[in-house]
């Protein structure tokens, strides 16, 4: 298949027009790229599953054309739910909510629960606003893979494999939305991202969820964001010595140039996240840098973690999902 890449006023005509069909398209959303069809059905969805090859038990992101039509596809049951889309709609938060009975199975994979946001990425909400209809929406990787940030990565990732990316320049965030949900006056943390959970503290007790917590939102036990390098992890204040890896090529991948005896590889090999320690910055170069590393035909590429606090929180998280051995 031919896949095109258009941007502007075009492409949103184009990109109806494919949804309406039933197909896929990649869409710039303000985290990263999205693989969008239709949510409500079944035989759109099965595609994005088919092309991203994602397997079956991993539930999808609905995407509301308005903060409003969320009363047609779920149930906001708490007013700490109706406030935070009140104020965090549009935007980089996916609340968990019960869904209601005409949503397909395949994009809750079964759940009575459905994950639901609204992007607030211009391109995205005309095109779902034009559709008319929620989005089901995944990264636009394949699965396991590094989330795009930029049109050329979902090239490389689903080029030949869907009809059109729409291509809204570099996202915004570069790292996913935050995901929870509320129960009674807890708002758990399934899955850190764009929104920091310092934002969310003036609404509810803001809890982590544990790693077996975690079974709620299943692609989080899987390796994931993973380069084809093996990749290892540094907590953030250990030093790095490439001497213990004299054989190897190695990348380095951290927030900021350290004055640890210089890092002696060449520079090529070296990205810093935000050379300012800005972790905004860091988290939109995060993928971007680590695709980079991951094509410089390295044997092993090492992350240094940055400061657990804001969007840090959400590049740790994917650092060490990165690192983890795929299963
Ligand atoms: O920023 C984002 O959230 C991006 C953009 C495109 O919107 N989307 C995204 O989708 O990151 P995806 O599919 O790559 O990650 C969604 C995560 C998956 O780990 C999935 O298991 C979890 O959300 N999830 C989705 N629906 C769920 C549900 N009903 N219950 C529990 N976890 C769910
Ligand atoms: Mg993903």
């Amino acid at each position: 298949m031919q896949t095109e890449v258009v941007a502007g006023a075009a492409a949103v005509g184009r990109a109806v027009a494919l949804l309406r069909a039933g197909e896929v398209v990649a869409l710039p959303t303000e985290t990263v790229y999205g693989l969008a069809a239709d949510a409500l059905s079944p035989a759109a969805v099965a595609r994005i599953f088919a092309v991203k090859e994602r397997p079956k038990h991993d539930p999808l992101i609905v995407h509301l054309p308005t903060a409003a039509a969320v009363e047609e596809i779920a149930t906001v049951s708490s007013e700490i739910e109706r406030r935070l889309i009140e104020d965090f709609w549009p935007g980089p938060l996916t609340l968990l909510l019960t869904k209601h009975e005409h949503i397909p199975l395949l994009v809750t994979a079964g759940r009575e629960t459905i994950a639901v946001r609204c992007s607030a990425h211009p391109v995205f909400q005309q095109v779902v606003r034009d559709f008319g209809r929620p989005l089901a929406a995944p990264s636009a990787n394949r699965f396991g893979r590094i989330s795009p940030t930029c049109a050329p990565h979902v090239v490389e990732e689903l080029g030949g494999r869907i009809p059109l990316i729409v291509d809204g320049g570099p996202t915004d965030h570069g790292i996913e939305s935050t995901i929870v949900r509320v129960i009674g006056r807890t708002i758990e943390i399934l899955r850190p991202g764009a929104l920091a959970e310092e934002a969310l503290e003036p609404y509810g007790v803001v809890q982590r969820a544990s790693r077996q917590g975690a079974v709620i939102a299943p692609g989080q036990l899987a390796s994931h964001y993973s380069p084809r390098t093996k990749l290892i992890i540094l907590e953030e204040n250990t030093l790095f010595d490439p001497t213990d890896h004299s054989e190897q090529r190695i990348g380095l991948l951290q927030l900021q140039p350290t004055t640890e005896g210089g890092n002696a590889l060449p520079s090529a090999c070296v990205r810093y996240l935000s050379s300012k320690g800005d972790l905004r910055e860091a988290a939109s170069n995060l993928f971007g840098f680590l695709r980079e590393l991951d094509g410089c035909g390295l044997d092993l590429i090492v992350a240094r973690l940055v400061p657990e606090q804001g969007i840090g929180l959400a590049i740790n998280d994917r650092l060490r999902r990165a690192a983890r051995p795929s299963s």
